[in-house]
């Protein structure tokens, strides 16, 4: 719930704290090389896979997962579709209040940065990474340097495989006990990750009006989850998220399945502001999204955009894979105390993989 004047007093005054800027030694460093399979010292662990059954009833369908790992995390209402239903089997199960529940489903609305990529290489062929950086807000561990939140939802991501008739019909990194969707992928089809967007009109106005009665704009979690389930197309998954009313900013970047199929979509809460697509007969080969529109500079104390065009430069068109994306994705400040995970999406050769991180000193707290 903040917008951009609280998002730069917390940094602001992190910043004060540390008396850095991100783009000084040792907070950056140069391009990371072979860096995958993930070792080391970055590398947290594997993440583990459930398996979510579309065929249960909603309130069911979480039931196994929740007895495996109760979540450490109010505003109620009248959540659409399965959504209200999966929540309340989640409290049921885990003993915590659904309020509890609901906040947790809605922190996106809350505070998160990231950085998305969608890259095509000289043979037509799409990948996708992310990492996800989330828990400034919330408190700094003095004694060994880290986020609380952030280490608290480390061993709270999972992989989630939703099937129905026993079948895949999408697959999500994300945190236990949250039923909405910020990285995803349909095999075969395409892929979708969120990144937030801060603007002064920003989430808490959206959720406001929600709670005072005007339900016609959807939640961004929820959105993404209604898309990977039902759009079966790259264009269809497209059209929506450009033209749906939603409850805060965001930057949607969304891939497909074949050359040129690679967009990222900044939007208002009402409408979408830019498309701005992969053209690889021009050049463009790759589109990168952290949290800040492409047309205005970075905030000077959180430029995790240049540093990761600059990687990705360095590593070429002819040399991009898996791999070598997980190389820029472990280059601080990209990688940073604040990156939960790694999740790199093959959308036509049907990969998914998600990697816990980790950032040791020295490394930036943002
Ligand atoms: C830091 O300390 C917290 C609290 O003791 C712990 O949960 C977390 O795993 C630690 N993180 C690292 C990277 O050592
Ligand atoms: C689901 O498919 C797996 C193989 O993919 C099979 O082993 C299992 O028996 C199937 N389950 C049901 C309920 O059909
Ligand atoms: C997907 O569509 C079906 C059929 O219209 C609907 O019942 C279901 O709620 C939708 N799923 C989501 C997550 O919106
Ligand atoms: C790519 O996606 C389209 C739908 O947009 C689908 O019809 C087509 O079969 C997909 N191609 C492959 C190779 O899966
Ligand atoms: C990356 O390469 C493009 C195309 O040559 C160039 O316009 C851009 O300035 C480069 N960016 C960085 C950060 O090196
Ligand atoms: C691309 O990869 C090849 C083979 O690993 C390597 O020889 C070459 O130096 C790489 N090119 C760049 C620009 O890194």
């Amino acid at each position: 719930m903040l917008g951009g004047s609280r998002l730069t007093f917390v940094l602001l005054s992190a910043a004060v704290t540390c008396a850095v800027a991100q783009h000084a030694p040792p907070w950056t460093e140069d391009c990371r090389k072979s860096t995958y399979p993930p070792s080391g010292p970055t590398y947290r662990g594997p993440v583990p896979w459930y398996t979510i059954n579309l065929d249960l009833p909603p309130y069911k369908r979480w039931h196994e997962l929740m007895v495996d790992k109760a979540p450490a995390p109010g505003l109620l209402g009248n959540f659409p579709g399965p959504f209200e239903e999966e929540m309340k089997g989640i409290a049921a199960v885990t003993g915590i209040p659904l309020g509890e529940i609901i906040s947790y489903n809605i922190f996106y609305e809350f505070f998160t940065i990231c950085t998305s990529i969608i890259t095509e290489d000289k043979g037509g062929h799409l990948l996708h990474g992310r990492n996800m950086d989330f828990g400034i807000f919330l408190g700094w561990n003095i004694n060994n340097n880290t986020w609380v939140i952030t280490e608290q939802l480390k061993p709270l991501t999972v992989n989630l495989d939703f099937r129905r008739n026993n079948r895949t019909v999408f697959k999500v990194a994300s945190f236990a006990g949250y039923v909405g969707v910020l990285t995803g992928f349909k095999p075969g089809l395409f892929s979708l990750t969120l990144n937030e967007r801060f603007s002064s009109n920003g989430g808490y106005v959206g959720i406001l009006e929600w709670i005072w009665g005007k339900k016609d704009a959807k939640w961004i979690g929820f959105i993404i989850r209604s898309v990977l389930e039902n759009s079966t197309s790259y264009e269809e998954a497209k059209n929506i998220l450009t033209k749906t009313k939603i409850l805060a900013p965001a930057y949607f970047i969304l891939g497909g399945n074949m050359s040129g199929e690679g967009c990222v979509i900044t939007r208002d809460r009402k409408q979408s502001l830019d498309v701005y697509e992969l053209d690889p007969k021009q050049g463009r080969w790759y589109v990168v999204q952290t949290n800040y529109d492409r047309w205005k500079n970075a905030f000077f104390l959180d430029d995790r955009r240049t540093p990761a065009k600059a990687c990705l430069n360095k590593t070429t068109q002819e040399n991009i894979s898996l791999a070598t994306m997980y190389d820029v994705l472990s280059t601080k400040p990209v990688l940073n105390k604040l990156t939960v995970f790694t999740t790199l999406i093959d959308v036509t050769k049907g990969q998914f993989e998600t990697y816990l991180r980790d950032c040791p000193d020295p490394c930036i707290g943002w």
